[in-house]
C-alpha cells in the first residue's frame, strides 16, 4: 500500500507529494512500531497519516513520528507518539530475535544485509570484541550464520540497550557465546590488549575516535570492521584516511581486505564499512 494513495482526498493535491513514500518497521507479528517521518507542511494531517501506516496490517500498533537527527551518546532520535502506547517489541531479522524500545535504543533494520555480509566473513573459533554494540544485533546474526564462532563480547554504554542485549542473550540461546558488557568502548580496549581476532565498531560518526583503543585490543593478524560517513562521490576516502592516519601512528601495518557501502546516512552521504587486517609486527 503506498500511503499516498492512500490519503488521496484527506491530503489536500497540493501537499500529497509531500506525503512519505515509506516508513521503518520495528517488530514482527506479534506487534510493531512504524517510525515515520513527517514535514512540518504536514502537521495538520500527522494523526491520518498514522492511521493510514495502522491499516496498512503489518500489525502496527504504534507510530512515531521521528523528530530531528540522532543525538547524544546514546544515538538516539527524538519520537513523537501518534497513536498507540507499546514501544517495545521483539524484531525479527534472519531468524534472530531482538527485544527492544526505539525509543530508549539505537537500532536500525536498515542494516540487516550488512549484518548478514559481516557475518559471512567471520571465520571459526574467533573471538570478537563488538564495540558500540546497542542490543548486540550483529552478534547474534553472527553467531546464526557461524555457530563456530568462540565468543563475542557486546560493549555499550547505555544501560537499557545492554538489559535488552541480555534479555536477547537468552531469547536466541547464546548464554557463554555472546557476553553484554555495560563499558566504555576504550576502557574496554584498554583492560583487554591483543586479545581479539575482530573488532567490530558500528559507531559511524564517531568510532575514528577509538580506532587506536581498536588496535590496540585487535591480535595481530587480527581484523577491524570499521563504520564511518563519506560523500557520495568518493564514499571511502574519509576512512581510509582516518585508518592510515592511525596505523602509521600506532607504527603497525594495516591492510584494507575489503570496503562496502552499507547504505545512505544523509542525502549525498553514505554509511561505510571497511574490513582491514592489523599487523603489529
Ligand atoms: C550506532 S549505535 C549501534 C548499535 C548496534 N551496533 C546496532 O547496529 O544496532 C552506537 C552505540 O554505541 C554506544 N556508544 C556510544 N559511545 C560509546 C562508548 N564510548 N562506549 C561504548 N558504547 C558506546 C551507544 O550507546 C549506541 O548504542
Amino acid at each position: 500500500m503506498r500511503l499516498r494513495d492512500e490519503l488521496k482526498g484527506v491530503v489536500p493535491d497540493n501537499l500529497l507529494n509531500l506525503v512519505p513514500s515509506g516508513f521503518d518497521i520495528v517488530g514482527s507479528r506479534s506487534g510493531a512500531v512504524a517510525i515515520v517521518e513527517i514535514p512540518s507542511e504536514l502537521e495538520d494531517y500527522k494523526y491520518e497519516i498514522a492511521r493510514a501506516i495502522i491499516r496498512s496490517g503489518r500489525n502496527v500498533r504504534t507510530v512515531l513520528r521521528r523528530i530531528g537527527p540522532r543525538g547524544g551518546e546514546y544515538r538516539l532520535y527524538t519520537y513523537e507518539r501518534l497513536i498507540g502506547e507499546v514501544t517495545e517489541v521483539i524484531h525479527v531479522e534472519s531468524g534472530v530475535r531482538l527485544m527492544l524500545d526505539p525509543i530508549r535504543v539505537f537500532f536500525s533494520p536498515r542494516d540487516q544485509y550488512d549484518r548478514l555480509d559481516l557475518a559471512s566473513r567471520v571465520g571459526d573459533g574467533e573471538v570478537i570484541a563488538y564495540l558500540f554494540a546497542g542490543v548486540a544485533p550483529y552478534a547474534f546474526i553472527i553467531l546464526k550464520l557461524k555457530p563456530t564462532v568462540r565468543l563475542i563480547y557486546a560493549v555499550d554504554i547505555n544501560p537499557d540497550a545492554v538489559r535488552y542485549a541480555e534479555v536477547n542473550v537468552r531469547l536466541n540461546k547464546a548464554r557463554g557465546r555472546v557476553i553484554p558488557i555495560e563499558y566504555d568502548a576504550a576502557r574496554f580496549c584498554g583492560e583487554m590488549r591483543d586479545s581479539f581476532h575482530r573488532v567490530i565498531m558500528t559507531l559511524p560518526l564517531g568510532a575514528h575516535q577509538y580506532l587506536p583503543d581498536a588496535i590496540r585490543c585487535v591480535m595481530d593478524g587480527g581484523v577491524i570492521n570499521f563504520y564511518h560517513t563519506g560523500p557520495e562521490e568518493e564514499p571511502f576516502r574519509d576512512a581510509e584516511a582516518v585508518i592510515r592516519s592511525h596505523c602509521l601512528g600506532m607504527g603497525v601495518e594495516c591492510n584494507i581486505m575489503g570496503e562496502r557501502i552499507v547504505r545512505e546516512y544523509a542525502p549525498r552521504v553514505y554509511k561505510v564499512r571497511v574490513d582491514f587486517k592489523v599487523n603489529k609486527g
